[in-house]
């Protein structure tokens, strides 16, 4: 196998969001290490490596302070380069946590002046994102959430939430835009405890929204493990429940800070089985990366930390598609009785009635062993490469 076989082209899908490239190797104990980089050039250059798409954030693009001739001049350059390129923009995003305002929240600040702002800010960007041909509007709620008891009524929070929801719908819904949301949930960071903090937290406020159709998930790999939660299982359900509208792959080290890893770095085996999930179908979006280039590293790092996400991305999908290929596999996953599962528990015309008194022999139900060992074994094989490769 060669190493070209792992070099990404657009039927891959690859999309990235202009801040992962342009992060400046800020944190909270130093300051940017890397110059600014102009959404243009981010665009050029993910072109050259090989992505598809971008997503972005309205101040990824024009400056939060940006006059409308500042704005309109930078929002040229970024559709010229998306011109020059052919890269799509598959999503959109709003900046609702950089500016102080945002510090105690958006969609559900306490001031409700910083609420009407930050809807007027999403409506302004859902133009431009429509526009630029966007299918999904990414929703992190990074600020909606609180430090300490008493500062925040979380059910009146959630109420505001619902609301920013249901405005934003009858926005897209009255502007004929084709654009559904997705909520990208997240535990803490920066808040101490952030509002809808899970995946399943987010797929239960859905179902409480005008339009719940217009809304779904954007689940990021990172979030869930911080949780210390399973993220094939995450993007699984909401598979299941039709609401995998994006996706944020990246890398992550268990319970601890964001790290933002480059896809397949962290927990690799985790990454293994969310390549066997998306590859498993259901989902159409971007295949879409969320990830911080380390601080350690200078430009070429950042385009090495980049182009590493596709590739692992390849590898892996490669490791997954030989794996379930692979006869020994197929015997090892009858032997686990993987396919019974599909089978319904009762018989098209039973009821209930039928299982009153049900007797088994649960001795012998119990001696029996699941041999999912041997199984999860040949998976391990396959990814640290002693098979199929
Ligand atoms: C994070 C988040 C953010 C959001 C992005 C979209 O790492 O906490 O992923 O990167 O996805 O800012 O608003
Ligand atoms: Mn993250
Ligand atoms: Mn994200």
């Amino acid at each position: 196998m060669t190493a070209d076989h792992y070099v990404p082209s657009r039927e891959d899908h690859f999309s990235f969001g202009i801040w992962t490239v342009g992060w400046q190797g800020v944190d909270v104990f130093g300051p940017a290490v890397r110059p600014p980089m102009a959404a243009d050039r981010a665009v050029r250059k993910l072109a050259e490596i090989g992505a598809f798409g971008v997503n972005f954030h309205d101040n990824d693009v024009f400056d939060f302070h940006a006059t409308d001739g500042e704005r309109d001049k930078q929002i040229s350059a970024f559709r010229q380069a998306l011109a020059d390129t052919g890269l799509v923009v598959t999503t959109a995003t709003t900046n609702l946590f950089g500016h102080p305002m945002f510090k105690e929240g958006a969609f559900t600040a306490n001031d409700r002046e910083v609420r009407r702002f930050a809807l007027a800010k999403v409506m302004r960007n859902l133009d431009l994102a429509a526009e630029l041909g966007a299918g999904v509007y990414v929703c992190w709620g990074g600020r909606e959430g609180a430090e300490s008891g008493a500062s925040k009524d979380v059910r009146a929070a959630l109420d505001r939430y619902k609301e920013a929801f249901d405005v934003l719908g009858a926005y897209v819904l009255d502007h004929g835009y084709g654009l559904r949301f997705a909520i990208e949930p997240k535990p803490n960071e920066p808040r101490g405890d952030i509002l809808l903090p899970t995946a399943g937290h987010a797929l239960a406020f859905i179902n409480e929204l005008e339009h719940p159709e217009l809304v779904g998930i954007n689940p990021e790999v990172g979030h869930e493990e911080m949780a210390g939660l399973n993220y094939a299982h995450a993007i699984s359900q909401a598979l299941w429940h039709g609401k995998l509208f994006h996706i944020d792959l990246n890398g992550q080290n268990g319970p601890r800070y964001d790290q933002d890893l480059r896809f397949g770095a962290g927990n690799a085996r985790g990454a293994f089985w969310v390549v066997d999930a998306l590859e498993a179908g259901g989902y159409d979006g971007p295949v879409h990366f969320d990830f911080k280039p380390p601080r350690t590293e200078d430009d070429e790092g950042v385009w090495a930390s980049a182009a590493a996400c596709m590739r692992n991305y390849l590898i892996l999908r490669d490791k997954v598609r030989a794996f379930r290929g692979d006869p020994e596999v197929q015997g090892a996953l009858a032997a686990a009785r993987v396919d019974r599962l599909a089978e319904p528990t009762l018989a098209g015309d039973e009821t209930w009635r039928d299982l009153v008194g049900y007797t088994v022999d649960a001795d012998a139900l119990g001696e029996r062993g699941m041999a999912f060992e041997r199984l999860d074994q040949l998976a391990l094989e396959y990814l640290y490469g002693v098979r199929g490769s």
